[in-house]
């Protein structure tokens, strides 16, 4: 098949584009147009093309949460746009960040500046641009504690947006972009960054570390070094093993639900959220019910982490979609409980 690529000044087009290297679960799949932007203003006339207008749409960072179970038969947009913009600065710094910055450049740039807030949040995989959209959260820390607006191409409205904080309705590893698929293509995030804050700590193993570290008075800094030396301790590298981090969200129950599976399962952790519910952990599950470490010809779940869903060389799409329904439904089966990925799981068509 001859690929086409054309460049038009601010993006470039390229048809029957492979994605393999685009989704870190190295899943072969193709787009019929692949729209890589590095210009945002362009947005306008790229989606105006009557072939891009009719067709399918799927917003494209670094690909590292999503699933491809087929080819997709529209066009994807590769946001590749770049700029970080200090608005102001004082004790605290409103930074406007380009979509397509790479997420973990971006924490250790500030980290480099003396902001604080974005340590726990170090070494997430992705663009700025998709971390609003699943409020990006590690080791205690969620990304929309820091976010102020998000600004986006509104694909309805035909125009350019800003959210507040309150209309992206953020939540755990949600917002109002999910719930509109389709809608939003954001194209830059403003942050809110003090040049001093409390430190978080005291999610499992952090403090262990910074003792380990023999750090007594932590900085951000320390903290983000623990928290890298947890993360590559216990998550597989998608640059070694295609993966898309946790493949299963943390489920959310009723407290006394959860009180209960406790009783008859000793050793479940459970984490009390507000308002009467708790958070249960899914890779606990997921091991109790044999699943760590299993495989089906590449697809399989990782030996190191369990909520990890990994492709060991050439598995497809519909074979690692079809290995995590069967966790899916072990965990329904052991647990009553009904597990729900995490990434995006994009159908052919
Ligand atoms: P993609 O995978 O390209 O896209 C994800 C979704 O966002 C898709 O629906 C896409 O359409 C949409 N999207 C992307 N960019 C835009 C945009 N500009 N406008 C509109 N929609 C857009 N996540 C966590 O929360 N915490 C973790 O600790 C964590 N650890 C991970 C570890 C590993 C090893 C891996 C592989 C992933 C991990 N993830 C984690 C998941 C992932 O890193 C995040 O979800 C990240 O924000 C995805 O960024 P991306 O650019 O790759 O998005
Ligand atoms: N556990 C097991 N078996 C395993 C792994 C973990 O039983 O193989 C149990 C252990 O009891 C452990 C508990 O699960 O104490 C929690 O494990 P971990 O600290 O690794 O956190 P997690 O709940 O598995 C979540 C996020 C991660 C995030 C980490 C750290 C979700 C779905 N996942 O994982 O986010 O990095 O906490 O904060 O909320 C991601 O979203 O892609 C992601 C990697």
């Amino acid at each position: 098949m001859s690929v086409e690529r054309v460049d038009m000044g601010g993006y470039t087009l390229i048809e029957h584009a492979s994605l393999a290297r685009l989704n870190t679960l190295r899943v072969d799949a193709r787009a019929n147009l692949l729209a890589d932007i590095r210009d945002a203003a362009k947005l306008p006339e790229l989606l105006d093309f009557p072939a891009v207008r009719q067709g399918r749409l799927l917003v494209l960072g670094e690909g590292s949460n999503v699933l491809f179970t087929g080819d997709f038969d529209g066009t994807v947009l590769l946001m590749s746009t770049r700029g970080v913009q200090v608005e102001s600065d004082g004790d605290s710094a409103r930074i406007a960040v380009a979509a397509g910055e790479r997420w973990d450049d971006f924490v250790r740039w500030t980290l480099g500046q003396g902001y604080a807030g974005l340590e726990n949040l170090i070494l997430i995989p992705g663009t700025v641009g998709a971390a609003p959209i699943q409020n990006i959260g590690a080791y205690g820390c969620e990304v929309a504690e820091f976010i102020e607006s998000v600004e986006a191409w509104d694909i309805r409205e035909r125009r350019v947006v800003t959210l507040d904080h309150a209309t992206c309705a953020f939540a755990y590893r949600d917002s109002l972009f999910k719930h509109q698929p389709g809608r939003y293509i954001v194209t830059a995030v403003r942050f809110v960054l003090p040049r001093s804050r409390p430190l978080r700590t005291d999610y499992a193993g952090i403090a262990e570390q910074l003792a380990r570290m023999g750090v007594d008075k932590p900085a951000p800094f320390h903290v983000a070094e623990a928290v890298v030396h947890l993360r590559t301790s216990k998550l597989p590298d998608p640059a070694v093993i295609g993966n898309a981090g946790s493949f299963f969200k943390n489920p959310i129950i009723d407290a006394a639900l959860a009180d209960a599976l406790q009783q008859a399962h000793p050793g479940l952790p459970a984490w009390p959220q507000p308002g009467g519910r708790c958070k249960i952990s899914a890779a606990w599950m997921i091991e109790a019910a044999g699943f760590k470490g299993l495989r089906e010809g590449d697809a399989g779940i990782s030996n190191r982490h369990a909520l990890v869903l990994v492709n060991h060389g050439s598995a497809s799409g519909p074979q690692l979609w079809a290995l995590a329904q069967r966790v899916m439904t072990g965990v329904h089966d052991r647990f009553g409980v009904q597990l729900e990925p995490e990434p995006v799981v994009i159908a052919a068509g």
